[in-house]
This record gives structure tokens, C-alpha cells and sequence, in this order.
């Protein structure tokens, strides 16, 4: 078993605190036991998410001194299309100022009242947009997907069978786009393959449906291709995105999460979907060439997406994952494998069995985290679901704790202090009870919401 190597060393740090435990309880009660409502400066692992906080590096900072600012012509702008252009081979560009502004833009110009929306697995900001257009969302992840233990290299794949079903039985007139999520986030950070990708563009191909790429984790889901799938062993990073690209209408992307630390972007080659997206863009984001960035930002987007086409800087995420999870394993620790991107999801379901699903055990697990060893973590379970219309509660498929790995920002020793943290905490895990909300909003709950020990 090979250790994983930081292929990058140091240049700026930030000093991190480790509370003693007394106040780490209280920062997390004072938090509502909802690690979204943790002060930084309480946390020691910041794991709750890849967004936003990967690290940067010094020829992104160093682009970020050139950048043009201008309100039209900017040539920044030109520089990040051209970038956009080579790697993804879409020549219509509309910058948007993060992931969830696409989603908006994008559902509006193609989610009608009534229309549904084929995809392998939801995400929470995707699905809400879509259903606040009077869009319907159709999960159609192969069932290996939600099997937590696997060997399955693909479980982001979605089920073709269901895919050709689902069209025929809503009518292909009736479908707004289908949608493909790459590094599948809320399963654990799964990739599909080009494979299965070539399968769905076809099947959209013959029904004259647009395929939409969600490329947010595409680092990671380009690296597991590269390493899990036999035909592309011998391609180049750069050939594989090409050619996954070639498959879609419409790659969309937070660019927290691909390329930079802020941002979003639309590609099309479709001269009239552009247009209508064109004018949401001015008018929610911004002018067509910044649509809400900074033209620092776009600046250190352009060089970072030159940099995901380097495998020794996309391995550091999947490699670092895979590590945690292989450590954990062999401790007994029930964690999702395959290990796949994003960050390390620990089965909540499993790890604090004596919980109901009625008291929330991933929330519950990654509130115990924070106190065990200052790590913050995400729940991704119940919580993270909203109630159904008439209030009903929604029971996830899966309750994880989600650990991100923000790419090159933790070090090896650090990572083994999580695994040792959380070892300790399986060991002693009668300790952890159930929650109940004791304040609860009714839009993305999860993010504001207040809950104690019940
Ligand atoms: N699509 C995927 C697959 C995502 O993971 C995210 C964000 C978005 C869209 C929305 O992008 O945040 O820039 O508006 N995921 C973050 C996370 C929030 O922590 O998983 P955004």
C-alpha cells in the first residue's frame, strides 16, 4: 500500500487553534450542535467542505497581480475564455459569481411547470433550483451507487435501462435536460465513467435531449477515469476532459471547487441556449465579462484550470482520501469505499447504530467529531434533507459524515491525527445520543438550523 506524497511543499501558513475539550463542548452547544454554526477560530481540522478553501498556488497569486479590471473588455476575461475554450472545447463562456448562480441560470432558461430532470444524484442547491422552476428531479444512480461498502470503481454511474424507462414514460418532450454530476458529492464523491457518460450522451443524442455536465468535482472525478478505467489508462488528463466535454451540451461548474477559490462558469456551444442565458446572466450576476467575479479571481481560475490538467496536482485530493479511508478501515471504522473525492464519509448509520434515523445519527456524529477532536466535518443525512409539503419528515438514503479534504491544505501527520480522533471516538461511541431541532428552518434546514441533545 503506497503512502500518498504532498507533491508541493509550504510557502504561507495560518496558525490553527486546538481548544481544550471543556470548550469545545461549549462552542458546540453554543453552535446549536451544527458544525455550519462553529466559529473558525473554535476549529482545529476545518473538514467541513472543499469550497472556497482549497489552496492556491503561488502562480495563481502571482496571476492574480495582472489582472485587468475593467467593467467591459476586460482581457482578463479573454484569457480565462481561451483557457475555457482549449480545455473544454466550448467557444460560448458566461461567467457566473458561484456554482448555485449556474444552477439558478440554467434552470431557469430550461426547467418549464411540469418538466422533469433525469441525473444520476441530486445536489441540494441543484434540486432546489430546479423544483422552484416546476421541475421535477429524477434520481437514477445504478443501484451499486447506494451500496456503502463496495469495490465499485463507478458508483457515481447512472442506470441507462432507467435513464431510456424514465424518458419514455414522461415523454421526451417533457424532459427539460439531463443532468450528470461528476465526483457525485452527496453519495460519498463518486465519479462515473466516460463509459457510462458515451451511454447517456447517446441515449440523449436519440431523443434530441440536452446533457448537462455539473463539473464542480471534475478534478477528481478525472483522475479516477485515468486510474480506474482500463481504456484510458495510457490518455492524458487533457484528453480525457476533451473527450468527456465532447459528450455534453452544457458544462457548468462552481469554481470554489474547480480551479480557483471563487467563481462559476457556463460553457455552451449552442449559439441559442446562450442567448437565453445571456440576459439572467446580466441580470443576476453581473456584466458578460464578470458576471460576479473578481478579475483577481477569474485570473487565478484561468491558471488553476491549466493546473487540473496536471495528474501530480489532481491525485493530492483522491490520494489523500484514499489513505484516510484505507486507515480507517483497518481500525474498524465504517466508512464509505470506495474511497472517491471531495472527502472521507464516514457511515453514520453504522457507526452509531444505537441512533434512530428520527435523531438525526449523522448529525449527531459529526457534532461528537467537533467535540472528540475540534474537527468540524458536514453532516450529510437527514438533516441536510427538508421536509416533504405537508411536513413530513424525509429520511435520507444515506447518513454520512462528510470530511473534505481541501486539495494541498492538510498535511499527512494531521490527517492521522483525524483517524486517530475518530478512532477513539468509534471505540467510545455509547457516549454519542440522539438530536432534535430546536429551531428549524424550512428552506436547507441544514445550514441554520438548531438542534440539542434529546
Ligand atoms: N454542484 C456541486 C456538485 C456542488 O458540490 C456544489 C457545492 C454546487 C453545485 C454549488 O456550488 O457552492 O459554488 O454555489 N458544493 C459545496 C459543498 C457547497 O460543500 O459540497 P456553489
Amino acid at each position: 500500500e503506497q503512502m500518498p506524497l504532498e507533491m508541493h511543499k509550504v510557502k504561507i501558513v495560518q496558525k490553527l487553534n486546538l481548544l481544550p475539550v471543556e470548550e469545545r463542548l461549549k462552542a458546540i452547544q453554543e453552535a446549536g450542535s451544527n458544525t455550519f454554526l462553529l466559529q473558525n477560530r473554535d476549529v482545529f481540522m476545518d473538514m467541513l467542505t472543499d469550497s472556497g478553501v482549497n489552496a492556491m498556488s503561488d502562480r495563481q497569486q502571482a496571476a492574480m497581480m495582472v489582472a485587468d479590471d475593467s467593467y467591459a473588455g476586460s482581457e482578463t476575461f479573454t484569457r480565462l475564455s481561451k483557457v475555457l475554450k482549449d480545455i473544454f472545447g466550448m467557444d460560448m463562456f458566461l461567467p457566473a459569481h458561484q456554482g448555485r448562480a449556474c444552477e439558478n441560470i440554467i434552470s431557469q432558461a430550461m426547467v418549464k411547470k411540469g418538466t422533469f430532470v433525469p441525473m444520476n444524484y441530486h445536489f441540494t442547491t441543484t434540486r432546489a433550483h430546479i423544483n422552484l422552476n416546476g421541475g421535477t428531479v429524477l434520481e437514477l444512480i445504478a443501484d451499486k451507487g447506494l451500496e456503502t461498502t463496495s469495490e465499485e470503481p463507478f458508483k457515481g454511474n447512472m442506470d441507462l435501462d432507467r435513464l431510456k424507462k424514465s424518458i419514455q414514460k414522461v415523454g421526451k418532450g417533457n424532459v427539460a435536460f439531463v443532468r450528470m454530476e461528476a465526483g457525485t458529492n452527496l453519495i460519498g464523491g463518486q465519479p462515473f465513467s466516460l463509459e457510462n457518460l458515451e451511454g447517456v450522451s447517446s441515449i440523449c443524442k436519440e431523443n434530441g435531449i440536452s446533457l448537462v455536465l455539473d463539473a464542480s468535482l471534475l478534478a477528481d472525478n478525472l483522475y479516477f477515469i485515468k486510474k480506474r478505467e482500463e481504456a484510458y489508462k495510457d490518455s492524458s488528463i487533457r484528453e480525457i476532459t476533451a473527450k468527456m466535454a465532447s459528450l455534453c451540451d452544457i458544462i457548468y461548474f462552481s469554481a470554489r471547487k474547480l480551479g480557483c477559490a471563487r467563481g462559476g462558469a457556463i460553457l455552451t456551444r449552442d449559439k441559442e441556449l446562450f442567448n437565453r442565458m445571456k440576459g439572467l446572466v446580466t441580470l443576476y450576476e453581473g456584466f458578460l465579462t464578470y458576471g460576479g467575479m473578481s478579475v483577481r479571481e477569474m485570473e487565478a481560475l484561468t491558471v488553476g484550470l491549466e493546473e487540473t490538467m496536471d495528474e501530480d496536482m489532481i491525485c493530492q485530493g483522491p490520494d489523500f482520501i484514499q489513505f484516510m479511508v484505507n486507515e480507517l478501515k483497518k481500525r474498524g471504522v465504517p466508512v464509505i469505499t470506495p474511497g472517491g473525492g471531495l472527502g472521507c464519509h464516514i457511515n453514520a448509520m453504522e457507526f452509531v447504530n444505537h441512533i434512530p434515523q428520527s435523531e438525526y445519527p449523522a448529525g449527531a456524529l459529526a457534532s461528537a467529531l467537533f467535540i472528540a477532536g475540534g474537527i468540524r466535518g458536514m453532516e450529510r443525512g437527514t438533516v441536510s434533507e427538508d421536509r416533504d409539503a405537508d411536513g413530513n419528515e424525509k429520511h435520507a438514503d444515506m447518513e454520512l459524515v462528510r470530511l473534505a479534504l481541501p486539495r494541498r491544505v492538510f498535511t499527512l501527520s494531521q490527517v492521522m491525527y483525524a483517524v486517530d480522533r475518530i478512532t477513539w471516538l468509534y471505540e467510545n461511541r455509547e457516549m454519542i445520543g440522539g438530536l432534535e431541532f430546536t429551531e428549524e428552518p424550512a428552506i436547507l434546514r441544514f445550514f441554520f438550523g438548531r438542534l440539542q441533545e434529546k
